[in-house]
């Protein structure tokens, strides 16, 4: 049954056509500076996150695990995230606790990236049912079996609500957040999932948690209302709430407004550039799925040359910003469009762009 919905989400991420919703990185731009000061090979694009070095700011985003493709996936995106120094998350790891046979679809991760920043992940609705012993046990099993450095929890509830078999279970998941901080003695990152994280939930996680780091995944990219309406075979109610969610750069300033840790940027992220405009206007790092699933399809040599590819936009997009380092693009001047500026003003919203707690 979980399988089954795996391989389902892989197949129709994959064959339709499931991102909805516009992220507002064009309304985000970056001012051209046309004497840098330095040469293109000048440009340092590495950075540290959870005391791990990265080549860049780029974490391969949570997708899959528990099934024969997912495992092939995995590996793939593994082997990359070993050889590039970037970050990888694992899909969510509920299907290898329950059924410990399909634990090699993550274990996977660990060979093939034993020196890379690996994070864990488990669904909030899940958790929030289990007892204490029970999670720690949970936590502990996750983050084992892929040897990883953080822990991710997602928030989804529009993927729930939407999904046949959902289980929209919310009720106490702060509690349990702040007990998986405390037993993981890792790193937590709260991630959404499309549908972006607002600086009122930011601020209950600040106050109430205390998480090591924010993954907006905001809305722009892959829509997991459109993903579950239709496996469910009906894509009415999906019509009504298409492009449900905060867009991602209004997400990241949002959140950075309330938080002062390490904010990860995705939903819709689709190049180098993207990337940059989501570090000049606040996040530590950005991330990036469904491209990245459509690669790992085709191979290791498609996949090796997507996330070149995406390392020597971001680099470009640094030299003409003048950016020696990620410190110095955190800076550059920006221009934003009308519709952030208003949600910005309507939601009495600073952009402060500090990035601290690397
Ligand atoms: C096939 C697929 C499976 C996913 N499964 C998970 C998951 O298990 N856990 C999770 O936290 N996010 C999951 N996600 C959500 C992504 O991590 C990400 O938040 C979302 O796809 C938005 O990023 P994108 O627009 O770059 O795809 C999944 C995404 C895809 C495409």
């Amino acid at each position: 049954m979980i399988e089954s919905r795996k391989n389902d989400h892989i197949r129709i991420a994959s064959e339709y056509n499931v991102e909805e919703g516009n992220n507002l990185f064009n309304e985000v731009h970056l001012i051209h500076i046309a004497l840098p000061e330095m040469d293109f090979d000048d440009v340092n694009t590495a950075t540290t996150i959870f005391n791990k070095r990265l080549s860049f700011p780029f974490i391969i985003g949570a997708m899959t695990g528990g099934t024969e493709t997912a495992e092939k996936i995995n590996a793939t995106l593994a082997r990359c995230a070993e050889e590039f120094g970037i970050g990888m998350y694992v899909g969510s790891q509920r299907v290898a606790i329950v059924k410990p046979e399909t634990a090699r679809s993550f274990r996977v991760v660990a060979e093939n990236a034993p020196t890379a920043l690996k994070i864990a992940n488990l669904g909030a609705p899940q958790v929030s049912r289990l007892d204490e012993k029970v999670l720690s046990d949970w936590v502990l099993q996750a983050i084992d079996m892929i040897n990883a450095d953080a822990i991710a929890i997602h928030l989804n509830p529009a993927q729930e609500v939407f999904q046949p078999e959902g289980e929209p279970w919310f009720k106490g998941v702060i509690d349990k957040l702040r007990f998986i901080r405390k037993v993981a003695n890792r790193p937590l990152i709260v991630k959404e999932v499309g549908n972006g994280i607002s600086m009122e939930v930011a601020r209950a996680l600040v106050s109430r948690v205390g998480p090591d780091a924010i993954d907006v995944a905001g809305t722009g990219g892959t829509s997991f209302i459109r993903i579950e309406s239709i496996r469910a075979g009906t894509t009415n109610e999906a019509d009504v709430f298409s492009g449900w969610g905060i867009p991602t750069a209004i997400s990241i300033c949002e959140v950075r407004s309330v938080y002062d840790g390490v904010i990860i940027a995705s939903g819709g992220i689709r190049s180098g550039l993207d990337g940059a405009k989501a570090i000049a206007i606040g996040a530590n790092a950005f991330s990036m799925s469904r491209p990245l699933l459509l690669a790992a399809l085709k191979g290791y040599d498609e996949t090796k040359k997507f996330i070149g590819k995406l390392l020597r936009e971001f680099r470009i997009a640094m030299f003409l910003t003048g950016s020696r380092s990620i410190d110095d693009l955190g800076k550059v001047p920006i221009v934003f469009g009308p519709t952030i500026i208003s949600w910005l003003n309507q939601r009495g919203v600073q952009c402060r762009r500090i990035r601290r707690g690397e």
